[in-house]
This record gives structure tokens, C-alpha cells and sequence, in this order.
């Protein structure tokens, strides 16, 4: 029952139940009385019309038995049971008598005659209905009156009662209920077959999704997402299909950082084999000795250096980088760190300016992290450039932001390679760094809400950092 085709035939059937209900509770009570209405007023006008010659038969007091014939006559132009009723006058108030039937035949005290009753009182024409012992019958009943000859007032005489019966009306609504009713069940039928086919089609299509979902679940990232059609499922394919390609790219930019850490691993791991083998060889004069030392040492410090910047950017990935947030004057640290460079800048001949704004450059950041990037920019500038190329360090505010900028007069980036540098072991020239200086420095400053650009001409190239005040 939970299933989406059962509850969809059960809201189609349900919908169209209502529907019926409606058109059944609107349609059959109205019908039976607008068609006794329209039988009782036809049967008003044909009695106003073919009560004239009995009138004036009673008027002229002619014999009983053409009274008799002008009421059979009545009867037969109007198609009705036409009967003419005395009015005693006693002390019960007026009673009808019958005086004349145009229907011999059938027992009069059968019909009680409410409209006479009513025309009597009203002296206007009623209708009114009754049950007999044959059906339903409608009555028009014709008050009579003559002026009185002493007064000249209407005296009333005699009433005409037409009366006619209901049978047909009966057997019409009856006919409207079944056919209603028939229709109903047929459309029952269908609302539900309909209901049951579409979520049929709708369960088929989620059940697709479900199973390419599932095989991408599985990592099988080739399986695609079908967009059969423009609707909403159609949509929501659509959407699956793009976050599966986004999956791929993840997980193919996953395997591709997985092979080249493991290759930036293995190869200072070969090296550092190499040179220990060399090392071990007692023949070795001293002056090679320690030059092999050396290379070791450097190994060691690439190797080092190599598994803390993966470590950062694997907890930088992660989220596991907690960052803590004060109020930091940026240009005291950017003078702090510049500090450090001075063995650096001296082994690069190089000469590090730093450029500070008249006021302190005041930034809500974690300063650990805000120095690790300028160490990371100015390590680059030294590091990409050739010997003697000078650098500056400046901070400054920009739209209400704090900034600090690296700027280099060394070779300069080429503009392809540009948006490619923060790449994680993105290096143009593999032997000077694994390249994963600059994914770090972004993947931070994108953790603390700001922004690392770099802008490059050759001749000068400036990274600048902006982040939030
Ligand atoms: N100031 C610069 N001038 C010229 N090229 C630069 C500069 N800064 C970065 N680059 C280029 O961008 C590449 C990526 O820099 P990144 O700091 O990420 O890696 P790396 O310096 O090569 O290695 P690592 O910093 O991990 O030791 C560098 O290899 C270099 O080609
Ligand atoms: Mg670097």
C-alpha cells in the first residue's frame, strides 16, 4: 500500500469518488423538483386554457351531460384527469363535492385535491402534488366564479381540478441516477487504471535514477544519470548527473594527488637510499664524505618539509584546521616574518623591503596562519627569482580590507601558467619545490574568508592577500 503507484490510484479514486459525489448530490434532488415544477406549470397554463368552455357551460346552466362532454373535452385537449368539484358552504368551511370526472373509472375518493383546498382560499389557480395509490400525482387546480347578480361581486361556483401523474418524472430522474451512477463506476475505473499507469511510469523512471545512484555509490563513476524528459524528474536528473560529474573530478583530482604525493615521496626516499649506499663505501676520502653528507641533509629537509606541507593540506582539506580569530596588526607581523628572511636574504643577495602604512593595519585573523602565508609568498620570491632580485613586503587597506602584498622584480609568471599556481604540485621549475607552497597559502586564505591573487608582468610579479577587516 506504501507504494507510490497504490497511493497515487487511491488519491485518483478518491478525487474522482468526490467528483461523482458532487455531481450526484447536485444534480438528482434539483432534477425531480424542476421537472415537477415545469410538469405543474404546464399543467396551470393548459388548465387556464381549456377551462373556458366549461365555464360558460356553467354559466349558461346547460344540462348535466354537456357539462359532462366539456369536461371530457377539457381532459382530452390537456391530456389530464379533469374533475369539476361543487363547494359546499357549511359550518366546516367550504368542502368540494365531486360533480363531474372526466375519469369514470377510477375512484374518485382515491384523490384528496390539496390544490382545490388552497384555490378555494386564494381564488388564483394552485398546483399542488399528492400521493396516490397509483404514483405521484401534480394537480392545477381553476377556482370558478360568477359575479353575484346582486352585488356583482365574484361568487365563487365551482373548482376544475386537472390532475395528471408524475410517473414519467419518477422514471426520468431514475433513469439521470443509473446513468450517473454508471458513469461514475466507469470513471472510477478509469481515474484509478489512470492513477495506477502514471505512478507506474513515474516509479519506473525513480527507480532508474535509483540504480545509477547506486552504482555511482559503489564508485562506478562512469554510470550517467538519464534525462528522459523536461520535468521535474527530468531536473532532478539533471542535477544528479552534474554532481556525478563533479564526483568524477574529485575523485580522478584524489587519485591524481595520491599518485604524485606517493612520486614526490618515493623520489628523495630513492635518493637518500642512494647516498647512504655511497656512503657506506669505506673508501670514501673525506671531502666526498661530507658532500654526499650534505646532499643527504638536504634530502632529509625536502622530505621533511615535503610530509608537513601534505600533512597541512590533507587537515586543510578535511577541515581539521582549527583557526583562531583576534585582532591582529597585520603590518607588525609582516614586519616579524620579513625578520626571519634575513639569513635567507643574504644567501639570495637579495635586499627585502617593507613597505607599512602610517597606521596599524588591524585584521580579525589567526596570525599563525596569516604569517605562514607571507613566509610561503616571500620563500617563493626568493626561491623563483635569480640571486640579487629584490622584494617588497606592504601592507595597506583596501575597501575597508586589510592587505598585505609580495611583490618580486624577478622573471615573472607566463600568463597560461597563471591560474595554475595554486594548483597542489603545480611547479614550473620541479626541482626548486613540490609545489604545494601556494595550494596551501590559498586553501588558508579561503578558510579565513579572504582572497590570494597574484598579478604578474615580467619583471614583477605580486601576490597580494586580502582578508577580512
Ligand atoms: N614569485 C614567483 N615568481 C615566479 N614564479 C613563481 C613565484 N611564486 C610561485 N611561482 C611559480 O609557482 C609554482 C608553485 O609555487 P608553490 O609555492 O606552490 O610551489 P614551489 O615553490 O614550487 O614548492 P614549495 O613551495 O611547495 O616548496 C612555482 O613552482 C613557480 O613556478
Ligand atoms: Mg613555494
Amino acid at each position: 500500500m506504501t507504494s507510490l503507484a497504490n497511493r497515487l490510484a487511491l488519491v485518483f479514486f478518491a478525487i474522482t469518488l468526490g467528483a461523482i459525489a458532487i455531481v450526484y448530490v447536485g444534480v438528482v434532488p434539483t432534477l425531480e423538483s424542476s421537472l415537477v415544477t415545469e410538469r405543474s406549470q404546464t399543467l396551470r397554463s393548459d388548465a387556464e386554457r381549456f377551462t373556458g368552455p366549461i365555464r360558460s357551460a356553467l354559466a349558461n346552466a346547460v344540462p348535466v351531460t354537456t357539462i359532462d362532454q366539456a369536461v371530457r373535452n377539457a381532459a382530452d385537449q390537456s391530456n389530464a384527469r379533469v374533475t369539476l368539484l361543487g363547494v359546499n358552504r357549511g359550518t366546516f368551511g367550504a368542502q368540494p363535492y365531486v360533480k363531474s370526472d372526466s375519469n369514470l373509472r377510477t375512484d374518485i375518493g382515491d384523490l384528496q385535491f390539496p390544490a382545490a383546498d388552497t384555490a378555494v382560499q386564494s381564488r388564483r389557480t394552485e398546483t399542488a402534488t399528492e400521493s396516490a395509490s397509483s404514483g405521484r400525482v401534480v394537480e392545477a387546480a381553476v377556482p370558478i366564479a360568477f359575479p353575484d347578480p346582486d352585488s356583482g361581486k365574484p361568487l365563487l361556483g365551482d373548482v376544475l381540478v386537472y390532475s395528471a401523474p408524475l410517473g414519467d418524472v419518477e422514471h426520468d430522474v431514475t433513469l439521470v441516477r443509473d446513468r450517473i451512477v454508471i458513469a461514475g463506476i466507469l470513471a472510477l475505473a478509469a481515474a484509478v487504471l489512470a492513477g495506477f499507469l502514471v505512478a507506474r511510469s513515474l516509479g519506473r523512471r525513480v527507480e532508474r535514477l535509483e540504480g545509477v545512484a547506486r552504482r555511482v555509490a559503489r564508485g562506478d563513476f562512469s554510470a550517467r544519470f538519464p534525462v528522459d524528459q523536461d520535468d521535474e524528474l527530468g531536473q532532478l536528473a539533471r542535477a544528479l548527473d552534474a554532481m556525478q560529474r563533479q564526483l568524477a573530478e574529485l575523485d580522478t583530482a584524489r587519485r591524481r594527488f595520491i599518485a604524485t604525493a606517493s612520486h614526490e615521496l618515493r623520489t628523495p626516499i630513492f635518493s637518500l637510499g642512494g647516498f647512504l649506499e655511497l656512503i657506506e663505501d669505506e673508501d670514501l676520502d673525506e671531502e666526498t664524505k661530507a658532500k654526499f653528507l650534505g646532499q643527504l641533509r638536504e634530502q632529509v629537509d625536502r622530505l621533511g618539509k615535503l610530509a608537513t606541507d601534505l600533512l597541512d593540506l590533507s587537515r586543510l582539506d578535511a577541515g581539521a584546521v582549527e583557526l583562531r580569530t583576534e585582532e591582529t596588526d597585520v603590518s607588525t607581523l609582516a614586519r616579524t616574518v620579513a625578520d626571519e628572511f634575513v639569513p635567507a636574504l643574504a644567501a639570495h643577495e637579495s635586499r627585502l623591503e617593507v613597505r607599512l602604512t602610517g597606521e596599524p593595519v588591524v585584521a580579525v585573523c589567526d596570525p599563525e596562519r596569516v604569517a605562514q602565508i607571507m613566509r610561503i609568498l616571500i620563500d617563493n620570491a626568493l626561491n623563483h627569482t635569480e640571486p640579487g632580485t629584490d622584494v617588497i613586503v606592504a601592507t595597506s587597506t583596501r575597501a575597508t580590507r586589510p592587505r598585505v602584498a609580495v611583490t618580486d622584480f624577478g622573471p615573472g609568471i607566463p600568463r597560461q601558467e597563471l591560474t595554475r599556481v595554486f594548483e597542489p604540485f603545480y611547479t614550473s621549475d620541479g626541482t626548486r619545490g613540490s609545489g604545494l607552497g601556494l595550494a596551501i597559502a590559498h586553501e588558508l586564505a579561503e578558510r579565513m574568508g579572504g582572497e590570494l591573487a597574484v598579478e604578474s608582468l615580467p619583471g614583477r610579479t605580486t601576490f597580494s592577500l586580502e582578508i577580512p577587516a
